[in-house]
C-alpha cells in the first residue's frame, strides 16, 4: 500500500513509514481555545491543502484526546483526489489510526462511522481487551505494549504496508512523535489571531526537543494561504528537500 506522492527516498534509515506532522496554531502557539466548540484556525484554501497532503499519505494518524474533543471525520473530501487513489489502486481515504491509553472512545464517532476507511486503534495492553468488546467490528485494536511505544505501532504499520503516516495531533501525540525523533517533516500553519489564554492547548508541551538553539530544523518552504502562512520544516534526512 503506499497513496505518498514523494516516498522517501530507499535506503534512508529503516522501516518506519515516513512520518509528516501537520498542525496548525494561533500567532501565539494555541492549537485550541477553552470554549465548548472547535476552534477553526485555517480558512478554507488551506483546507483543500490538507485534504491534499492527507490524499498522499497510507494512514492519517489522531490521537483520542482529538477524537473526543474535534470528533474528527478524516477522510480525503476532495472527488478528484479521491478517484485518482481509487485509479492508482487505493482505498478512497487513507487508513485511520488512533492512539489510546484507556481505551475511553465512543464508537459512534466519526472517527468509526464516517466512511470505509480501514480503522486501527493502538491500545495500551492493560486496555485492549476492554477496547476491542466496546469497539467490536468497527476497528481493529492493536496491542501498543505497556508503557506503549511508538517505534512498536510505526513497525507495525509499516508491516500492514503503511509507508507514509500524516500525523494530525493532537499536542500530546505531535509532542511524543518529535521528542522520540520519530517525525521526518513538520507542516505548521499559524493563523493570523490570537487565543491569549493560558487554559488552552498549545502546539506541543514541555519536552527534550532534538532541535533546540544548539540545532536548529531547516525550513524547506515557507507560503502564504490566504491569510494563514504556512511553514515546512525537515526533521529528518529522510526529508526529501532537506
Ligand atoms: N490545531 C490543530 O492542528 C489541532 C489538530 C488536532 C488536535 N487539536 C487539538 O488538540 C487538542 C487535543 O490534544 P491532546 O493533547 O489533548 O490529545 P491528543 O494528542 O489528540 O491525544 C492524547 C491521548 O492519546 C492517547 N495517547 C497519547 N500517546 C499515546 C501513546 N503513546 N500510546 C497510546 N495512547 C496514547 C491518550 O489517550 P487516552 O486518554 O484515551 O488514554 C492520550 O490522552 C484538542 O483541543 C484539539 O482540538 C488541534
Amino acid at each position: 500500500m503506499t497513496g505518498g506522492s514523494a516516498p522517501p527516498p530507499a535506503g534512508t534509515g529503516g522501516a518506519r513509514p515516513y512520518v509528516l506532522l501537520s498542525c496548525a496554531t494561533s500567532i501565539d502557539g494555541y492549537i485550541d481555545d477553552v470554549s465548548d466548540q472547535r476552534l477553526l484556525l485555517s480558512n478554507a484554501e488551506d483546507l483543500d491543502r490538507v485534504d491534499g497532503v492527507r490524499a498522499g499519505c497510507d494512514a492519517i494518524l489522531v490521537g483520542a484526546g482529538t477524537v473526543r474533543r474535534d470528533d474528527p471525520r478524516l477522510l480525503v473530501r476532495a472527488e478528484s483526489s479521491r478517484r485518482a487513489r481509487v485509479a492508482r489502486g487505493l482505498p478512497p481515504s487513507p487508513v485511520k489510526v488512533t492512539l489510546t491509553v484507556q481505551g475511553d472512545l465512543d464508537p459512534a464517532a466519526r472517527f468509526f462511522t464516517a466512511g470505509d476507511a480501514e480503522k486501527i486503534v493502538y491500545c495500551a495492553r492493560p486496555a485492549v481487551e476492554k477496547t476491542t468488546e466496546l469497539l467490536d467490528g468497527l476497528a481493529t485494536v492493536v496491542d501498543a505494549g505497556d508503557p506503549p511505544d511508538l517505534h512498536r505501532v510505526l513497525a507495525d504499520l509499516a508491516g500492514r504496508g503503511v509507508r507514509r503516516l500524516m500525523v494530525e495531533g493532537g499536542g500530546t501525540v505531535h509532542a511524543q512523535f518529535l521528542t522520540a525523533g520519530l517525525a521526518d517533516e513538520l507542516h505548521l500553519v499559524v493563523a493570523p489571531f490570537f487565543v491569549g489564554d493560558r487554559r488552552a492547548p498549545r502546539f506541543v508541551g514541555d519536552g527534550p526537543f532534538p532541535w533546540h538553539p544548539g540545532r536548529r530544523a531547516r525550513v524547506v518552504e515557507v507560503r502564504q494561504i490566504g491569510d494563514v502562512v504556512l511553514a515546512r520544516y525537515a526533521l529528518s534526512e529522510r526529508c526529501p528537500e532537506a
